[in-house]
């Protein structure tokens, strides 16, 4: 049984019986533990993870008591592991991108084959890791929401963060005029990004700049969306990923209002397209190692986060192997 095992395992994978390091939710913390490495099922795939990244929705669900016990984290960049039953379009040795299943923050993770994409071309693994959960999110609200489209103009609040650096981008990329809502100190960076204009809320309330405007996202907080419907035209999107807007407002406003619903890792392929056109850039702001997750989630907690905040994860077998990709 266990040959049969190893055998179908092949060269550089691990065996079921082995434990790997994982960032694990215990109350609202999260700490590496060894525990069972998981198992590809049906159409799924198992990932040695070279990089998971931290998102805000990691440590809320741990706030709120839904993830205890569980293996923290949702997105990765890794090199496929282990094929499972039934997977044909990928094989091992595959650098990809992914919204894992079993949690991110581990050195394997599995995740469905409608769940992951290749790798950004010229991305480092840790660049690539920061993609998936943010990338997703913007791309929903500017393309599949809000259908952003050449000389509109498009207001993103918190554009410095994640997702906000991915929607300004992507609504550059599909000729819209940007501003975004931003600290002094994250102005020039914006307009890498393509920001052509960006209002420090330290200072400016955004309402005596703007008007007119025809999509705002808000990545911020609930206020923020409110005020956010005195600047949107008549018939403009106010997309938000904080909650969801109140009805009467909305209505009150004349504008339509929109979440963008869950992260599947259904649209990666339209962001590694994007990214290998060299029209997609990912700011990493911090790499920890796994051992430091807690860290990262102070960090990430303490809500001023440019671009992506990484975890470089090593080890497990076939790594030297990997890691010279
Ligand atoms: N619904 C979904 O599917 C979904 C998916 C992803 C994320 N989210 C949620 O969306 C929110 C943003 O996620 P994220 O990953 O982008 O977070 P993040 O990277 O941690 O965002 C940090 C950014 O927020 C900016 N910021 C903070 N206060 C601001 C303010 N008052 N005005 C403008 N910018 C401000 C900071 O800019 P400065 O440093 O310049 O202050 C910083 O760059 C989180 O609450 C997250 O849980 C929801």
């Amino acid at each position: 049984m266990l040959a049969a095992l190893c055998g179908a395992l092949g060269a550089g994978a691990a065996s079921a019986a082995e434990l790997m390091q994982a960032g694990v939710v215990s109350g609202t913390s999260v700490q590496v533990k060894s525990v069972a490495i998981p198992e590809p099922g049906a159409d799924e795939v198992r990932i040695r993870v070279r990089a998971a990244s931290v998102n805000p929705v990691d440590w809320k669900l741990a706030a709120r008591g839904s993830a205890e016990g569980h293996i923290a984290g949702r997105d990765l960049a890794g090199v496929i592991d282990q094929l499972g039953p039934g997977v044909s379009a990928w094989k091992v040795g595959d650098p990809v991108i992914a919204v894992a299943s079993s949690g991110s923050y581990a050195q394997y993770a599995v995740a469905s084959v409608h769940a992951i994409a290749a790798k950004p071309a010229r991305w480092s693994f840790n660049e690539a890791a920061g993609l998936p959960v943010v990338g997703e999110t913007a791309w929903r609200a500017m393309v599949t929401v809000a259908n952003v489209q050449r000389g509109q103009r498009v207001l993103v609040q918190g554009g410095a963060g994640g997702v906000g650096s991915m929607a300004v981008q992507i609504a550059h990329d599909r000729g819209a005029e940007v501003s975004a809502t931003a600290s002094a100190s994250n102005a020039a960076f914006l307009r890498t990004l393509g920001a052509s204009e960006v209002i420090d809320y330290h200072s400016e309330r955004f309402e005596e700049r703007l008007h007119d405007v025809d999509v705002v996202l808000n990545t911020v907080d609930p206020d923020i969306g409110l005020r956010s419907m005195k600047v949107i035209r008549p018939g403009g999107i106010l997309v938000s990923v904080v909650g969801t807007p109140p009805a009467d407002a909305c209505t009150a406003a004349h504008i339509r209002c929109a979440i963008t619903g869950s992260v599947t890792g259904q649209m990666l392929p339209f962001l590694v397209e994007l990214a290998n056109a060299g029209k997609l850039h990912m700011s990493v702001e911090r790499v920890l190692p796994l051992s430091a997750a807690q860290q990262a989630w102070e960090l990430s907690r303490a809500g001023h986060t440019r671009g992506k905040i990484i975890l470089q994860i090593g080890g497990g077998r076939g790594a030297a192997r990997d890691n010279a990709g």
